[in-house]
């Protein structure tokens, strides 16, 4: 049997397999479906520092082999998930990995602060640096500068929780982001969220979604984010967590192969809430089958 722990910065995980903000709850409500154990970690859904009600409906449509969501970060504010949701994730016999972002610099690395008094139980920290979907400042991961001094005062916030930067797509060069992030201290990047589109229903002249934007995700963005993480992976600067349609083993070893150390499974999980389990339990034959003893070994072997 391959050994299906990885290990990225300071984080070590049973197996890469991981689900993806947003796509997973608080992890409760996926319970009936899911046997935690069998995942790498679970990462719920991202939490502001106050509450926040998200945007107008609808919030979501579906795409040719995707979907676009504009749910603007609803969340019932970081107090909440401390005293709600972390005493239920803390039990899982999985890691739990926080997903937190700010409005302002200040607002991150005072959460940071926060989890790290409190966040007892988290394995790690996921920055969402990335939301395409709230308007005022929080594209923070467009800037280098901002992604590395963010990434840097976080750590400094919370030395002892692995950090790991969630990086958007929707920038010309991810590679000069993903290296920021490295500079800063992550620990690993996870790359990455949705790209911005939209829809429109002409009859109406209107656009479907309440945000008229929304964030693509997916089957239809996986070759985009392959070829973003494997430009990331060329650096070798960082450990990746690779996100993007990743719905199937075939997926989810396209990205190792390509150079990422684990993967989240998104948008799958709503129509296949069992395709995260199913994808880490065919794992070791796909390891055995390139004569791999570990994860590491097929990590960035892609020939290219
Ligand atoms: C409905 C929905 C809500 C999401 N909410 C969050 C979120 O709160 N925080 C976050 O970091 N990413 C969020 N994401 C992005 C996903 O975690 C993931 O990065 C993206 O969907 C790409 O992966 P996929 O194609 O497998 O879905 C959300 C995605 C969807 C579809």
């Amino acid at each position: 049997m391959p050994d299906l722990s990885v290990t990225l910065g300071r984080l070590t995980l049973r197996n890469p397999v991981l689900v993806a903000s947003g796509t997973f709850g608080y992890a409760k409500e996926m319970a009936p479906f899911v046997d935690f154990m069998k995942l790498g970690g679970v990462v719920p859904k991202t939490v502001t520092q106050a509450p926040r009600a998200g945007n107008a409906p609808p919030r979501t449509v579906e795409t040719a082999s995707g979907m676009l969501n504009a749910i603007g970060l609803d969340n019932d504010g970081l107090e909440h998930f401390l005293s709600h949701h972390l005493p239920y994730l803390r039990t899982l016999p999985t890691a739990a990995i926080g997903n937190i972002a700010g409005k302002t610099e200040e607002e991150f690395v005072a959460m940071a602060a926060r989890v790290a008094e409190s966040g007892q139980g988290l394995a790690g920290l996921e920055l969402n640096l990335s939301c395409p979907n709230v308007s005022g400042g929080l594209d923070f991961a467009t800037d280098p500068e901002v992604t590395k001094r963010i990434v840097r005062r976080c750590r400094d916030a919370c030395p002892n929780i692995p950090l790991l930067a969630k990086l958007t797509p929707n920038v010309t060069d991810i590679t000069l982001i993903a290296k920021a992030a490295a500079d800063g201290g992550a620990d690993a990047v996870s790359a990455v969220n949705t790209f911005v589109g939209m829809a429109v229903d002409w009859r109406r002249r209107k656009p479907i979604l309440g945000n008229v934007t929304g964030g693509l995700s997916g089957p239809a963005i996986k070759p985009l984010a392959l070829r973003a993480v494997w430009r990331i992976a060329k650096l070798k600067a960082v450990p990746i967590v690779a996100i993007g349609g990743i719905a199937t083993l075939d997926d989810a070893m396209d990205f190792l192969v390509a150079g990422a150390s684990a993967v989240q499974v998104g948008t799958a999980s709503f129509y296949d809430p069992t395709a995260s389990v199913r994808i880490a339990e065919a794992l070791p034959d796909a390891l055995r089958l390139l004569g791999a003893e570990r994860v590491a070994d097929v990590v960035g072997t892609l020939n290219a």
